[in-house]
């Protein structure tokens, strides 16, 4: 997995190109958010540079060393400063900061630590913070089989529903949670009709969640 991420990563172009992804832009613009932002699984960097961008203190974490080379080059072109650590959420340092927003754009982690991992990263959020995000539906699977080159997981286990989300993320209150085929424009890799997951909650006020 992470070999093929290494190698992914280690051409020039960017794959999922230099533009934050559509959603998450949006969302942060729409709600005027700010602060300690963390993304977790961030690749190349184009979302917490855009972060930087407009002023959030930018965490982000990986397990591809060449993400996190690409997402640095990016960030000195862009003459911002992120924090980007490589390894497993529980070994990072950036679990010492409070988050006031967390966006999983396209982090599809594997089933035996996804409910671990996302309840780390509610855990970090402070009380009325903010989750955002967007990931492959289970249901993109048939657009994949329609059009090969369709991006995502192929394997079902690391996809998202509706139901599957709101069951990850119980201490959040829900702005927005919705499946949406849409059109997608991001890099090489990202490119065609896929149908997404996109959820926006606010992390309820109740101490010691
Ligand atoms: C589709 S890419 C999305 C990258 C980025 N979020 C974006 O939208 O441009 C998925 C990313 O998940 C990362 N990833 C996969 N498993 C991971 C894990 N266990 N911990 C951290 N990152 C992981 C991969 O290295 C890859 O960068």
């Amino acid at each position: 997995m992470k070999e093929m991420w290494n190698s992914r990563y280690a051409e020039e172009e960017y794959a999922y190109g230099t533009a934050p992804n559509q959603f998450f832009q949006e969302t942060l613009d729409k709600y005027n958010l700010e602060g300690n932002i963390l993304l977790p699984a961030e690749g190349e960097g184009r979302n917490a540079v855009y972060a930087a961008k407009k002023g959030f203190n930018a965490f982000a974490f990986d397990i591809s060393v060449e993400g996190k080379k690409k997402a640095l080059k990016l960030a000195k072109k862009e003459e911002v400063i992120i924090n980007y650590e490589v390894g497993d959420l529980f070994d990072l340092q950036l679990t010492n900061e409070k988050i006031d927003v967390a966006a999983l754009i396209f982090a599809h982690f594997p089933p035996n630590i996804i409910t671990k991992y996302h309840n780390k990263i509610a855990e970090l959020i402070k009380p009325n913070g903010y989750l955002i995000l967007e990931g492959f539906s289970k249901n993109h699977l048939e657009l994949q089989k329609e059009n090969p080159n369709a991006g995502g997981p192929k394997n079902i286990d690391f996809l998202f529903s509706v139901d599957a989300i709101k069951k990850e993320f119980p201490n959040f209150d829900i702005i927005l949670l919705e499946e949406k085929e849409v059109e997608l424009n991001e890099g090489k890799f990202h490119t065609a009709k896929s149908k997404v997951i996109r959820f926006i909650g606010k992390k309820t006020n109740t101490p010691n969640q």
